[in-house]
Formats: structure tokens, C-alpha cells, sequence
């Protein structure tokens, strides 16, 4: 029983479970109280190279801001690959559903939207991170496993 409580909270240390996906923390930024990625209740994702991944997310923005800008990190064997958001989908502003910038201190806001997939390679495990610039710094970030299939 002590064994297996402490297993528990070993894991809960290392990644932490939002919805029924499991992500891991980044270095700066807090993890969204709610994720869903349209097709994957358990990681790691399936990601279809050349088309859209939709996701939805609740999160708290810790600091007021005027601006929200995402960014993607994509790492294969731990290994930075080039993948740069389309202009289009930068601002995350433009992604919330239930409030508009500029955001207050705390404020909890719901994003949903479109991710575009475009990956130089295929058929490899990928570690994805999220992250979402505020005017103060990363206020959201996340990392999840992923799978870039064709
Ligand atoms: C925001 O939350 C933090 C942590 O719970 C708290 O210390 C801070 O006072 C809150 N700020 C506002 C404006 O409510």
C-alpha cells in the first residue's frame, strides 16, 4: 500500500494528468487545467503529417496581458526540429473562446482552434511543447508525446 502511494506520487511529480491526457510541465509556464486533442484521449497522440490538429484547452493566464502569442517545439530524440506556426495561427488571442485580450491577472479563459501539421519526417515518436507567450513571459506550456504519422 505505502509502495504503491508512493508510486503514485513519484508519478504525479513528473507528469501530471489534464482531462484524460497526460502532459509534462516545462521549465516556465503553468499546464491547462483542461486539454483535448480531437482524436486522442491517451498519449502518445497519433498526429497526421499535412493536416490540422484541432485541440481545446482551459487554462488560468497568471498575469494580465495584451497579447498572447503561441509557439511549437517539436523534439525527436531530443533533438529540435525545425517547425515554425504559420503567422496565422501566432496569435493566441485569436484563439479564445470566452474572453478577448487583453486578459487580467487570473483570469480563466477557454482556447479552441487548429494546429497545422507539418513535420520534415515521419513515422517518429515526437515530443511536442506548447507554449504560450504572454507579455511577461511563457504564461501556458505543456509538453506531450506524439506520434507523427503519414
Ligand atoms: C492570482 O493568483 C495568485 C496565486 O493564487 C495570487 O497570489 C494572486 O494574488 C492572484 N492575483 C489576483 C489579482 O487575484
Amino acid at each position: 500500500m505505502e509502495v504503491k502511494l508512493t508510486l503514485l506520487v513519484v508519478s504525479l511529480l513528473v507528469s501530471a494528468v489534464v482531462g484524460q491526457l497526460e502532459v509534462q510541465k516545462c521549465k516556465k509556464g503553468a499546464i491547462p487545467n483542461k486539454l483535448e486533442i480531437e482524436g486522442c484521449t491517451k498519449a502518445p497522440c497519433q498526429i497526421v503529417n499535412g493536416q490540422n490538429l484541432r485541440f481545446k484547452a482551459e487554462f488560468t493566464n497568471p498575469k494580465a496581458t495584451k497579447t498572447l502569442t503561441a509557439k511549437v517545439i517539436a523534439r525527436v530524440a531530443g533533438l529540435i526540429i525545425p517547425y515554425e506556426l504559420p503567422a496565422e495561427h501566432r496569435d493566441g488571442c485569436k484563439k479564445l473562446t470566452n474572453a478577448k485580450c487583453p486578459l487580467a491577472d487570473n483570469q480563466s479563459v477557454e482556447a479552441a482552434g487548429d494546429v497545422p501539421v507539418d513535420s520534415p519526417i515521419s513515422n517518429v515518436k515526437a515530443n511536442i511543447e506548447f507554449q504560450l507567450h504572454a507579455d511577461s513571459g511563457i504564461a501556458v506550456c505543456f509538453k506531450i508525446d506524439a506520434k507523427i504519422v503519414k
